[in-house]
C-alpha cells in the first residue's frame, strides 16, 4: 500500500521572510514525516482560486500571513467559532471530503506560550495595548483565561470599542491611550502593538504604577527583547517574549496537516531563531 506524500504551506504576499517553511520543516525531519511544508506566494486577488484549488492539488491545508487572514474568511466552507469572533483566520485544514475549514491558532499560540513560561491568570487584571489584527486573537486567549478584567488601551480608542463589542466578553474594559492608571493592579501587561519593532519607536509607555509581580509580554520578536521587555525585565518584572507565540501557534496546525501533535523544545526555538539572527 502506497500512502500519499502530505503537503502544506504558508500563503502570503510578500512571504519569503516567512519562519514557518523552516518551524514545520525541522518538526517534519524530527518526526520522519514524508511530507514537505511549501511557501506559497499569492496575491490577494489570487487568494480564492488559490484556496479552491488546495484539494485537487493534493494539499491538507495552509497557514495564512498577512494580507489574507480576513479576506480568506469567504473561500472556506465552514469556520470555527473562535475565529468567527475574532473574524480572522490563520490556518486553512482540507477535509476528508475536500472541504476547507477555517481556524485560528493564534489564540491557542498566545495562551500556551504564557503557560509554558509558567503563567498563571488566577482571577488578576491584564492590560494590553493594541486593537488591530494581532490583538484580536490575543483579547479572545485573555478572555478565556481566568482574569477578572482586561483592559484595552488603543491610540484609536473606538477600534478597541469594537474588538470589545464583537467579543462580546463583559470581563473587557476600554480604556484611553493616555490614561495613567491603565497600568494599575495589572498581572499581566501585553504589547500587541507595532512599536518597538526594529525600525520603529519603541511602546512609550511608563512603568512606575506596573505591579513589580506583574508579567510582561510582547508578540514583537524582532527583536527579542523589544525596549518595553528590556525595561520591564530591569525593574524587575517577569517577562515572556513574543518569539514562543510564533513556535505554539504552529502545533495545532501541524498537527492538522501532518497527523503528529509536535513539541516545542529548546533545539525548535535555536533553530528559528538562528534564522531570525542571520536576518531573514
Ligand atoms: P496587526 O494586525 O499587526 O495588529 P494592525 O491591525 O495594523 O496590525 O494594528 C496595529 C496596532 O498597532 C493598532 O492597535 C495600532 O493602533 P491604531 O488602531 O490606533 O492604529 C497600533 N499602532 C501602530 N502604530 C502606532 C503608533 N505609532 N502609536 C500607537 N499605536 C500604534
Amino acid at each position: 500500500m502506497t500512502t500519499q506524500r502530505k503537503i502544506a504551506g504558508v500563503m502570503g504576499w510578500p512571504i519569503e521572510h516567512s519562519l514557518s517553511p523552516r518551524l514545520h520543516g525541522y518538526w517534519l525531519k524530527k518526526y520522519g514525516i514524508d511530507g514537505d511544508y511549501v511557501m506559497l506566494p499569492v496575491p490577494p486577488d489570487e487568494l480564492g482560486a488559490t484556496l479552491k484549488s488546495l484539494p485537487e492539488k493534493g494539499f491538507s491545508g495552509v497557514n495564512l500571513t498577512v494580507p489574507h487572514k480576513e479576506a480568506a474568511m469567504g473561500f472556506v466552507n465552514d469556520i470555527d467559532i473562535m475565529a468567527k469572533n475574532i473574524g480572522a483566520i490563520n490556518t486553512v485544514v482540507v477535509l476528508g471530503n475536500g472541504r476547507l475549514m477555517g481556524r485560528n491558532t493564534d489564540i491557542y499560540g498566545f495562551s500556551e506560550n504564557l503557560k509554558a513560561a509558567g503563567f498563571q491568570a488566577t482571577g488578576g487584571v491584564a492590560t494590553v495595548f493594541g486593537a488591530g489584527g494581532a490583538a484580536r486573537a490575543c483579547v479572545a486567549a485573555l478572555a478565556s483565561m481566568e482574569f477578572k478584567e482586561i483592559r484595552l488601551v488603543n491610540r484609536t480608542r473606538n477600534r478597541a470599542e469594537k474588538l470589545a463589542a464583537d467579543l462580546n466578553s463583559d470581563k473587557i474594559r476600554v480604556m484611553d491611550w493616555d490614561s495613567y492608571y491603565s497600568l494599575e493592579n495589572t498581572t499581566l501587561l501585553v504589547n500587541t502593538t507595532s512599536l518597538g519593532m526594529k525600525g520603529l519607536p519603541p511602546l512609550d509607555v511608563a512603568l512606575d504604577l506596573l505591579p513589580k509581580e506583574a508579567w510582561v509580554t510582547d508578540i514583537v520578536y524582532t527583536p527579542l527583547m523589544t525596549p518595553l521587555l528590556k525595561n520591564a525585565a530591569a525593574r524587575g518584572n517577569k517577562v515572556v517574549d513574543g518569539l514562543g507565540m510564533l513556535l505554539h501557534q504552529a502545533r495545532p496546525a501541524f498537527e492538522a496537516f501532518f497527523g503528529v501533535d509536535p513539541e516545542v523544545t529548546p533545539e525548535l526555538r535555536a533553530h528559528v531563531l538562528a534564522a531570525l539572527e542571520g536576518g531573514r
